[in-house]
């Protein structure tokens, strides 16, 4: 057996991104539908105890390094510090991170980080109160404006927020965007739409590519690439510097899945909230670990089925191709 999560086109896993519930108390237009989904029940996801065991497995028989939790809304899960604990206290012990809305993370940032909560990403697309409602249906940027001076207060470092840009919604205020997030020391990325929407709104023709994000910020910024080695990281990032006074004011990234992907370089994978191996955002395929886990089968075994899935996972996300269909799992139910 190959000792760590490797494919068939030579590269290895070694970041987990794991969902952890389904659920999110928002309704963004490009993830989840108005009317919601028929959400996991309790049974039916992994339990904190659950988490960590499958987490361990990974690191100690499969070379993860890195993990990130995702959702839904990760913070909707009450034992989420009793989980990042758990993962924390692993050894080789991985970086531990959270993507998340940060809606009530301002009464658990100290905690979260207590726990052992290396980073966080905020989902933010828009600061101005009528865009963010129109984008995730709820009136709640009140609340995500406090999560994050919360985890600030925390000294989580770095705090990065991600934007998704939909055309006539909230392209127009990126300047304004990234101006805001520059003056409070957040790195924004810039995210391209992808096709995961339950809506199936998606339209390639019309979404905001990274070449749309330049030339909507050329006018008062200038941007130059950072010269550094991408580890497999999503973001292109740039120094942005004000055209008007020639300051340097930090960096933004662009996240380019659709028009410029990284697959080739991809060393992640997935597991959803019912402990499924999903070995790209894309897949059309899932292997169960829960049953393994819950018939008490041994460690070797889980990890032997995780390496035999990810064995299988495709070169990219063939976006661009023909026969390109849909994941039928939202990206709600997936995690980004
Ligand atoms: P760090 O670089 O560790 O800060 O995190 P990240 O950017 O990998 O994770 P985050 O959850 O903040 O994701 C940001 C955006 O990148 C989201 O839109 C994700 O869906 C997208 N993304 C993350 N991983 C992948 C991937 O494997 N493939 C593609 N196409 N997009 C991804
Ligand atoms: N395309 C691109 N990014 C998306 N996200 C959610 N849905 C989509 C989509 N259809 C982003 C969220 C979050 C991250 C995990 O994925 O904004 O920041
Ligand atoms: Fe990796 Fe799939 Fe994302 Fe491409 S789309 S970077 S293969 S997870």
């Amino acid at each position: 057996a190959t000792p760590d999560l490797a494919d068939r086109y030579g590269r290895a896993a070694t970041d987990l991104r794991l969902s952890l519930t389904d659920f999110c108390n928002l309704r963004c237009t490009y993830c989840m539908p108005a009317s919601g989904l028929t959400f996991l029940n309790k049974e039916q996801m992994l339990s904190a105890e659950e988490v960590v065991h499958l987490v361990r497995v990974g690191v100690e028989r499969l070379g993860i390094e890195q993990v990130r939790f995702t959702g839904g809304e990760p913070l909707t899960r009450p034992d989420l510090e009793e989980i990042i604990a758990g993962v924390a206290a692993l050894s080789p012990r991985p970086d531990i991170s959270l993507t998340t809305n940060a809606i009530g993370l301002d009464h658990r940032a100290e905690r979260l980080r207590d726990a052992g909560l290396d980073r966080i990403n905020v989902s933010l697309d828009s600061v101005v109160s009528e865009t963010f409602e129109r984008l995730s249906r709820r009136p709640l940027l009140h609340r995500v404006l406090a999560g994050i001076d919360g985890a600030r207060e925390s000294g989580m470092d770095p705090i990065k927020v991600n934007s998704v840009l939909l055309p006539g919604v909230n392209d127009h205020e990126l300047p304004e965007l990234l101006d805001w997030c520059l003056a409070r020391d957040l790195q924004l990325r810039v995210i391209e739409q992808m096709p995961l929407d339950a809506d199936h709104i998606w339209d390639r023709s019309s979404m905001i590519t990274a070449a749309d994000v330049h030339g909507l910020l050329a006018e008062r910024y200038l941007l130059t690439p950072v010269d550094e080695e991408r580890h497999g990281a999503p973001a292109e990032l740039f120094e942005v510097t004000d055209r008007a006074n020639g300051a340097h004011r930090g960096r933004v990234g662009i996240i380019a899945s659709v028009t410029r992907p990284f697959c080739a370089d991809c060393r992640r994978t997935r597991l959803t909230a019912e402990g499924r191996v999903r070995t790209c955002l894309f897949s059309r395929e899932e292997t169960d670990l829960r049953g393994a886990l819950r018939s008490g089968g041994d460690d070797e075994a889980i990890a032997e089925t995780w390496r035999a899935a990810h064995w299988g996972k495709k070169a990219g996300h063939g976006m661009d191709q023909d026969d390109f269909v849909q994941p039928e799992r939202p990206m709600s139910a997936i995690g980004g």
